[in-house]
């Protein structure tokens, strides 16, 4: 399948109120990546200072650097569609959704870059990689001198903390509002993100705009 033919392939489940299975997939394996990967990263904080820190911190880049492959290919994936688009982008519910989905883009980033300014500046061998199999070089700060690699490793550290603070706390705002679509407004939004295939529609490919409606009104 070629580009255009994913892309039709995915527009088709969009106008059936649906992410394509592609949309889901993404969104659940970095949802879980992401939550591992702060509960770990808190966890290691803890621990004593040692060999294991140091590894458990080794895995801690790798996943780190996964998210952000990932989330390269997911942006230019979601650059290519329109979206199912069952939340109204003009309501002030809808501007917020946006903004939390924007934050977690600007995440899948920031963390991996601020981790590797603060690993480059570590007097250590540990080599990097995404997902520990492609290798990934070290920025290459032991040129600069002592002073301003510690000024670097103090400004990355501090923008880490922040981001995964602010991270911590969207992640429950965006499931939660989720769930209150589910509860409250009975509409797609949540089933849109685990249905593949749309109530009594199998994933049939390219299907056409006017059965958008065919996965059933918003219940009442
Ligand atoms: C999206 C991916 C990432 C998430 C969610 C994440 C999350 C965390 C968390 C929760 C902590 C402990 C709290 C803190 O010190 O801020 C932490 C610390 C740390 N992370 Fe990450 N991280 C990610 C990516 C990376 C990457 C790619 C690297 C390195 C290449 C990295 C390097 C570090 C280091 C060195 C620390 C220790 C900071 C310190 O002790 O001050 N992280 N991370
Ligand atoms: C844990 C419970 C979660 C639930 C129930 C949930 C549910 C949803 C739902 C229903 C949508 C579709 C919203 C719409 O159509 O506007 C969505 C979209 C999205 N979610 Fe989540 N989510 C969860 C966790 C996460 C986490 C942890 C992340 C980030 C790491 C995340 C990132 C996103 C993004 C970026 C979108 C926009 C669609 C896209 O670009 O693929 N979600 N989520």
């Amino acid at each position: 399948m070629n580009l255009v033919a994913a892309i039709e392939w995915a527009e088709g489940y969009h106008r059936r109120g649906l992410y394509s299975p592609m949309g889901v997939a993404f969104h659940w394996v970095m949802a879980a990546l992401m939550i591992f990967q702060l509960a770990h990263g808190w966890y290691l904080e803890w621990q004593p200072v040692g060999g294991n820190k140091y590894v458990g911190y080794q895995t801690h880049t790798q996943i780190g650097l996964t998210i952000m492959l990932l989330g390269t290919l997911r942006l230019f994936w979601h650059s290519q569609l329109s979206g199912p688009g069952n939340v109204d982008g003009a309501s002030l519910t809808g501007k917020a959704s946006r903004l939390l989905q924007t934050w977690f883009y600007v995440s899948f980033f920031a963390l991996p870059i601020s981790g590797w300014v603060m690993w480059s500046t570590l007097p250590s061998d540990l080599p990097l990689s995404v997902a520990g199999v492609i290798p990934f070089p070290n920025l290459p700060f032991d040129q600069l001198s002592e002073g301003l690699q510690h000024r670097l490793m103090q400004w990355a550290a501090t923008t880490h903390f922040w981001i995964v603070w602010i991270t911590t706390l969207v992640i429950p705002g965006h499931a939660g509002a989720a769930v209150l679509h589910y509860v409250f407004k009975r509409d797609r939004v949540l089933p849109s993100m685990f249905d593949l295939n749309g109530p009594r529609v199998p994933g049939v490919v390219g299907s056409a705009p006017e059965k958008g409606s065919v996965a059933g009104p918003p219940r009442t």
